[in-house]
């Protein structure tokens, strides 16, 4: 089977993209590289020892989309392309909802006239907005505190009309809860732009002396330590789980929602003490206020996913941290240009 991998050079997709050519299936990427390089690309044969075709091409562009999809003979598409900051999408919403609605809407536009009737869309936890109660399952009601979060449910709710009013088309939602962690090889990781908004990077940063310390946002919260918990999960079983959903609903009609997350919740300073460990470094921190629109936790309950698509995380906080301090230690500028 031939995927299109939209964002494939980014951080999620590129891992996918290795766990694609390890199941047999053959990824095409399609990226701008607004938030990526390149050399990705390189690193991905490095560990895999296969060449990826790459179209360096915007989502809003429909005439390359068709083109491509016609070209390659592809079957399916996956679909990473997107920003994802949340403070920057309160600063820039037309640009959030230009290149994550408006591309997705393209992007789907072009899949009709090429023919191509199978999409697996990278959603996220955050279509949740402040939960309830944990642990959070799918039917769940659905809000958003941010241009951000709002895209990703805008996108939602246009591919649940688009799938009812296309009977035939089968459409994958995934909502990843928090992806971290690193391929093990080491070749492969996050390399985000700037100063990093979310903590895993910001940790390892500290780790290896780019910044000085950790701002802990908030320790009063009503949790067992008072900093905010998340279900933190290693990147390759976040990949795995497009490869279970590819094959076992990917190819069946229907509109299918899963929750990509291990079950589990860890803190703020559960993370610190995992990648000290992990390290060997020590991690200064500073307990700061509270971030606007942080909510207390979030965490998934993960059993549809391996009811229906046999899927479920498997790798350890350990292996979570030792991976992205073998990624951060050994590539401590990030990708080469
Ligand atoms: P990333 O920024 O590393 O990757 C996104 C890729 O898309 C980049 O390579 C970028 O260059 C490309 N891109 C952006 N706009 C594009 C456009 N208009 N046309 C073509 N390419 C474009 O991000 P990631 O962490 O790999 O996230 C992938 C997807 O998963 C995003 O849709 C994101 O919203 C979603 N998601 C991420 C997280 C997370 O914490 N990382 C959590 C939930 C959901
Ligand atoms: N945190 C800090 N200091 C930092 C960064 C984060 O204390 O420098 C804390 C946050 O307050 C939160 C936890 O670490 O308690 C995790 O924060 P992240 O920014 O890493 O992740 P979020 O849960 O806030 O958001 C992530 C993605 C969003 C997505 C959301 C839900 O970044 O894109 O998960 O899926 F929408």
């Amino acid at each position: 089977m031939k995927v299109l991998v939209t964002g494939g050079m980014g951080y999620i997709g590129s891992h996918t993209c290795i766990q694609l050519l390890e199941a047999g299936f053959t990824p095409v990427i399609f990226d701008n590289l607004y938030n990526s390089k390149a050399t990705v690309n390189e690193r991905i044969r490095l560990v895999t020892g296969q060449t990826v075709e790459f179209i360096q091409g915007d989502i809003r562009d429909k005439a390359l989309l068709v083109k491509t999809l016609e070209q390659h003979n592809i079957d399916a598409v996956i679909h990473f392309a997107g920003l994802k900051a949340v403070g920057e999408s309160v600063e820039k919403p037309l640009e959030y909802y230009d290149n994550n609605v408006n591309g997705t809407l393209v992007l789907v536009d072009a899949m009709r006239d090429a023919g191509v009737t199978r999409l697996v869309f990278s959603s996220s936890a955050t279509v949740y907005g402040d939960p309830h109660t944990v642990p959070i399952t799918e039917d769940f009601p659905t809000s958003a505190t941010n241009p951000y979060g709002r895209s990703k449910l805008m996108v939602e709710e246009c591919l649940t009309d688009f799938q009812l009013a296309n009977p035939d088309w089968s459409i994958t939602l995934l909502r990843y809860f928090n992806p971290v962690g690193s391929h093990p090889s080491g070749q492969l990781g996050e390399d985000p732009q700037g100063i990093p908004n979310n903590l895993m990077p910001f940790v390892s940063q500290v780790a290896v002396g780019r910044r000085e310390y950790l701002s802990v946002f908030g320790d009063d919260y009503p949790t067992p330590d008072g900093t905010g918990v998340r279900d933190y999960i290693h990147v390759m079983d976040l990949a795995d789980g497009h490869i279970a959903a590819l094959q076992r609903v990917g190819i069946q009609s229907g509109l299918h929602i899963f929750n990509l997350g291990t079950g589990n919740g860890s803190s703020v300073l559960d993370m610190v003490k995992a990648f000290e460990q992990a390290s060997g470094k020590s991690i200064a921190y500073k307990i700061a206020p509270r971030r606007p629109g942080d909510i207390a936790e979030c965490w998934a309950d993960p059993a549809k996913a391996y009811a229906e698509l046999g899927w479920k995380a498997t790798r350890t906080l350990q292996q979570m941290t030792e991976d992205t301090w073998r990624w951060q230690s050994e590539n401590p500028k990030g990708y080469p240009e």
